[in-house]
């Protein structure tokens, strides 16, 4: 056991791309867990593109990290000490413990530690979840039909797009790499897969999705949805997951032409993970077999050390992660 707790504290909400000093890396004493409670030593912490958000006061969808407080994060961790009977040291647990090293709580949702623990925080974890739901709840995808979806070879992308091989679609990534566009072909059974970087954004999604766009999985915004909203056919479905493309922006981005969705009476409807954890047996249940039976994969990213947490958290906005980010704080 270490014999400190590092903690990375928001100090100044970022303005753009986070700056140096934004946050900070501090050393403060393990906590001590009192009557009834117990303490977590964190395993693997999860790098979201939602932890620029919450470093921000845009309007969102939980409080804002406050100044001063540890950086917000899903983790993974190992109970050390227990003075709660039903938790015993060894017991594996995830929570929201936040970007540090330890961490003291009254109890935690136990996880099966037979499973790889990476899968918690990825194809079996929120992220997969999000991928589930939102496909399945709103997009409603139907065989035959075609599917877009952005930021494909990224955690919620990646599941996406074979769930709805899974569901009899044709299915069209975009991603910012050939490399990445060839391992979800080959490996991922994706249709085809455009390098949003490389190529014209509007007449690769022509070629690819000749018989028009019927869901579109919407992880970036952008360019990317302006291109996606010029194809989409009558009744189609926008998922609106998440604009990658715009966390980091200081001006207003500009706005897709909306005209579409009123011409093809299509259905844009936002979602979060969250609303849906009343509903995580029925994900697990399915998900969990898909997995089992290898009908669907998942790749992870993950970078050793908690002070690696800021500095790997970029990767998510350059695109150098494939697959779920994280960060193993400790070794499992
Ligand atoms: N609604 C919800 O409840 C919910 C829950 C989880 C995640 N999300 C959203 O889902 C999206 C994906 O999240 P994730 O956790 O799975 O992250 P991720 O996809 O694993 O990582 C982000 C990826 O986005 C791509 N990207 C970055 N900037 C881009 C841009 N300007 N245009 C297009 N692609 C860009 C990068 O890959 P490339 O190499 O392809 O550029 C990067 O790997 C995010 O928008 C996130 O906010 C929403």
């Amino acid at each position: 056991m270490r014999n400190s707790n590092r903690q990375w504290i928001l100090r100044k909400r970022p303005i753009g791309d986070i700056a140096p000093g934004d946050l900070e890396l501090v050393d403060s004493p393990i906590p001590v867990p009192g009557p009834g409670e117990i303490l977590i030593r964190t395993v693997y912490l999860s790098l979201d593109p939602t932890n620029r958000i919450w470093m921000s006061d845009m309007e969102q969808y939980m409080p804002p990290v406050n100044i001063g407080d540890v950086m917000r994060g899903g983790t993974i961790g190992i109970v050390e000490q227990s003075n709660n009977p039903d938790f015993k040291p060894g017991d594996v647990v995830n929570g929201i413990a936040g970007w540090q090293e330890y961490v003291v709580a009254p109890a935690a949702q136990k996880l099966n530690p037979a499973l790889p623990l990476p899968a918690y925080m990825s194809v079996l974890g929120a992220t997969g979840a999000t991928a589930y739901f939102g496909l399945l709840d709103l997009g409603k995808p139907q065989p035959g039909e075609t599917v877009v979806v952005s930021a494909a070879a990224g955690a919620v992308g990646s599941i996406v797009g074979q769930i709805a091989k899974l569901k009899g679609c044709r299915v069209v990534g975009l991603a910012g790499s050939d490399e990445k566009c060839r391992h979800l072909v080959k490996d991922f059974g994706f249709d085809a897969c455009i390098n949003y970087k490389k190529e014209d954004i509007r007449s690769a999604l022509k070629r690819e999705c000749p018989k028009g766009i019927d869901v579109d999985f919407e992880n970036a915004g952008g360019e990317i949805l302006d291109a996606v909203m010029e194809l989409i056919n009558l009744k189609a479905r926008i998922v609106l997951c998440g604009m990658i493309s715009q966390y980091n922006a200081v001006e207003p981005p500009r706005g897709p032409a909306l005209t579409n969705i009123l011409m093809k009476r299509a259905r844009i409807e936002g979602f979060i993970i969250i609303d849906y954890f009343p509903r995580f047996a029925e994900f697990f249940a399915e998900m969990g077999k898909w997995v089992a039976e290898g009908k669907i994969k998942y790749d992870t990213t993950i970078v050793k050390g908690i002070e690696n947490a800021l500095p790997s958290l970029d990767m998510l906005f350059t695109g150098k992660n494939t697959g779920k980010l994280l960060i193993e704080v400790s070794a499992p």
